[in-house]
């Protein structure tokens, strides 16, 4: 939803007004269909549970944000179990927690090299492109086994996709050059194998148990998941704190790495960035909150109000990383809740608990007013962020 005029941290009070009449609401999309707004988090974490509840963006009903083009599908995340299951189980290994621990040398002399990099060169600088972006994009190329000499190619078809007000030819076209892009790579895989993620895909291919089309539309997904959300809560997290400098403080001035931990929650609670809500449709009849959802009535899950819910948050609209907020629902919730969601979070940790701490100046080269909002993507944010120390 787009943020309104006004704190851009908070949703929109037309959203913040549904809430407080109650959990459902019905709202009328672009295309004149009239699903139901889920405004409460109860609510929002019984359905997204629920198995008669569908991701499946081909099914009647399913409140789509944009026109949509069918060959545009991106994969699991909009699918059902047991085809959901079945692709997603072949990439949970990289991101189990035990594994995305072992990435933290890694992940820190990439963060490290990026703050010496913009502290040798000229000032103010765009915190977006000399740090936010690159960052998470150099992290999951290498997961991957994508070259990162190919940042622009990628990072612009990535941001067509998520662009709502993209049309659907030009989402199919950039999709269609990501996905022909990651086929070329996987067929340089399949003979000239090496230790990364597309790489173990083509073993999969060759025994028969995924077709190179599912494997170029996963690797499309995951290079857009894995880039593109982490940048925006990098640089949104940077600005919001920068608005908050006593909190910017504690963050700086602190040792405890559990701090750190809780800063990275709060931070996803409040800013969260996926601000399009969780799209779903009924494929049953469900009875909730004394209403009733029929079967092929769309929903959309307002993740972002879910955040602030004052029943689940005490003193929602208040940025504080000492609170626990571990329980916030910006990775979504149930089957298809985040998969790269230990790695978003280390990476997170590292930046918030590096940056600030080695630019202890670090301060906003522009006014507030003058910042670009991401209020045309499906993920929120800032197109640039002026900094300077
Ligand atoms: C701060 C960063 C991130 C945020 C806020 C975020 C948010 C989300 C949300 C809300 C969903 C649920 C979508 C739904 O239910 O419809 C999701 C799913 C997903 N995310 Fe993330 N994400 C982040 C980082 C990452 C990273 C680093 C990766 C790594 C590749 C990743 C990969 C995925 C995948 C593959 C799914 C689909 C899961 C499924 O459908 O089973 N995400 N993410």
């Amino acid at each position: 939803m787009a943020r309104a005029a006004g704190c851009p941290f908070d949703p929109p009070p037309a959203l913040r007004a549904k809430q407080e009449e109650g959990p459902l609401a019905k709202v009328r999309l672009w295309d004149g269909s009239t699903p139901w707004l889920v405004t409460r988090y109860a609510e929002q974490r019984a359905l997204l549970a629920d198995p008669r509840v569908s991701a499946d963006i081909t099914q009647p009903g399913y409140p789509s944000p944009a026109p949509i083009n069918g060959s545009s599908t991106i994969s699991f995340i909009l699918m059902d179990d047991p085809e959901h299951a079945r692709l997603r189980r072949m990439v949970t290994a990289p991101f189990t927690i035990k594994r995305v621990r072992a990435m933290r040398p890694a992940v820190e002399k990439i963060v490290d090299e990026l703050i010496d990099d913009m502290l040798a060169g000229p000032k103010p600088v765009d915190l977006v492109e000399a740090f936010a972006l690159p960052m998470p994009s150099l992290v999951i190329c290498e997961l991957l086994g994508v070259p990162y000499s190919d940042h622009d190619f990628f990072q612009d078809n990535s941001k067509t996709i998520i662009k709502r007000d993209a049309t659907p030819e030009q989402r199919a076209t950039a999709f269609g050059h990501l996905a022909g892009y990651l086929d070329n790579l996987l067929g340089e895989k399949l003979t000239d194998p090496g230790d990364d993620m597309l790489s173990q895909l083509t073993e999969r291919i060759k025994n028969g148990e995924l077709s190179r089309q599912e494997a170029a539309q996963m690797g499309v997904l995951l290079l857009i998941a894995g880039h593109e959300t982490t940048a925006n809560m990098i640089a949104l997290g940077t600005l919001a704190l920068l608005e908050h400098p006593d909190q910017l403080a504690l963050l700086r001035d602190t040792d405890d790495e559990k701090l750190v931990t809780s800063a990275v929650e709060e931070l996803l609670r409040y800013l969260h960035i996926t601000h399009n809500g969780r799209r779903r449709v009924a494929l049953e009849d469900i009875e909730i909150a004394g209403q009733l959802i029929r079967a092929g009535d769309g929903m959309i899950m307002a993740n972002d109000i879910g955040n602030r819910d004052p029943d689940v948050f005490p003193d929602p609209d208040r940025l504080d990383i000492q609170r626990d907020a571990r329980h916030h629902v910006a990775f979504g919730f149930g089957v298809h809740q985040c998969l790269g969601q230990p790695l978003a979070r280390l990476e997170l940790q590292i930046v918030y608990s590096t940056l600030y701490r080695r630019i202890p100046t670090l301060r906003l080269a522009t006014d507030l007013e003058k910042i670009p909002f991401k209020h045309d993507g499906s993920v929120y944010g800032v197109y640039e962020l002026p900094v300077t120390w």
